[in-house]
Formats: structure tokens, C-alpha cells, sequence
């Protein structure tokens, strides 16, 4: 497996199409609903394995000062628990500290609580619902 950042427009592409496909389509969100405004600014990592296939990505942004958000955090179905999402968070906060950001808060789906937890996030408090139907909660870690 390699971590980077997408390098192409073809690769760029894909890790949309993919963020789209896991974390909006499921939810009947059209095209498009899977960008927002910082993704010029943004730290964008995808995941490939050996055979050049996308397996999951994720995004860090400046929120403000020394504070970064990670966003759109996905990982293939078919590739989940093998410690391809961990392996990307850790490159992001990497990349954080690099970049001066100190400290990531985020909002996680229900689901992947635990899995933040594990990477060491501390849950704050009950956040908003997406879609209707989806309960996010903030956490936040400390890198430094
Ligand atoms: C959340 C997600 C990105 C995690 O990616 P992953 O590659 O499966 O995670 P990893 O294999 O690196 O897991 C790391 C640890 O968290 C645990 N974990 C992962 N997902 C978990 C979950 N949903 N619930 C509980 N524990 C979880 C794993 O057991 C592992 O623990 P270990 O190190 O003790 O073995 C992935 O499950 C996913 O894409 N979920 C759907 C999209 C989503 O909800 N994204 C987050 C938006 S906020």
C-alpha cells in the first residue's frame, strides 16, 4: 500500500468519485455534494495498494491558528480493518504538525467513533445529524 497525495487530474478525479461513492452516494446526495470550499487550501491523501487501486482517502484543513479539521475520511468496504484508515490519519497528522497545526478536532460519524478513539481522539460532545439520519459527535486530540 502507498499513502500520498493524489498527483494527476485523472487521480484527482478518482479520489472524488470515490469520496462521493462512500461517504454522499449511499445517502442519495448527488454529484458534487462530496466538495466543499477549503479543498484548494486542503492536505488531500489517498490510499492505492499494490495494484494501483484506490482504497481510501482523507483530507486535513486549517480551521484557524494552529487548529486543522480532518474531513471525508473513507476506506474501500472490501478493505476495512486492515488499518488503511489509521494508516492515513497517521500521514495527515504528520502532515499536520509539519504545516504547525497542533491540534485536530473533527466530526465523526456514529460508526467511526470507536475507530478514532483507538487512534486517540477524545469524544467531546454530540454534534449535528446528516442526512437526517446520520449522529456526528466532535472529538479532538492533542498532537503536540
Ligand atoms: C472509519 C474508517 C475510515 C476506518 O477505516 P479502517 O481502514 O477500517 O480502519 P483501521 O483498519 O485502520 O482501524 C483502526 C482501528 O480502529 C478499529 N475500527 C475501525 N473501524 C471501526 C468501527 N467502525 N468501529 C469500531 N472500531 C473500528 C479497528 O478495529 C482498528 O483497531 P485495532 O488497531 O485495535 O485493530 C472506515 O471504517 C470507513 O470508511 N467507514 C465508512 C465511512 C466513514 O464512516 N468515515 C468516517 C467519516 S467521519
Amino acid at each position: 500500500m502507498v499513502i500520498r497525495p493524489p498527483a494527476t487530474e485523472p487521480e484527482f478525479e478518482a479520489y472524488y468519485a470515490f469520496r462521493w461513492k462512500i461517504l454522499r452516494h449511499p445517502w442519495q446526495q448527488p454529484p458534487g455534494s462530496e466538495k466543499d470550499d477549503c479543498e484548494e487550501e486542503a492536505i488531500h491523501l489517498a490510499a492505492w495498494d499494490d495494484t494501483g487501486r484506490l482504497i481510501g482517502v482523507g483530507r486535513l484543513h486549517r480551521v484557524r491558528g494552529n487548529v486543522g479539521q480532518v474531513r471525508y475520511m473513507a476506506v474501500d468496504p472490501g478493505q476495512r480493518s486492515l488499518g488503511v484508515g489509521k494508516a492515513i490519519l497517521k500521514e495527515l497528522e504528520f502532515r499536520a504538525l509539519q504545516t504547525g497545526i497542533q491540534e485536530i478536532k473533527l466530526n465523526s460519524r456514529q460508526d467511526a467513533v470507536q475507530f478514532y478513539q483507538k487512534n486517540g481522539y477524545q469524544l467531546l460532545r454530540p454534534s449535528d445529524t446528516l442526512f437526517g439520519t446520520i449522529p456526528h459527535f466532535e472529538m479532538w486530540k492533542r498532537l503536540r
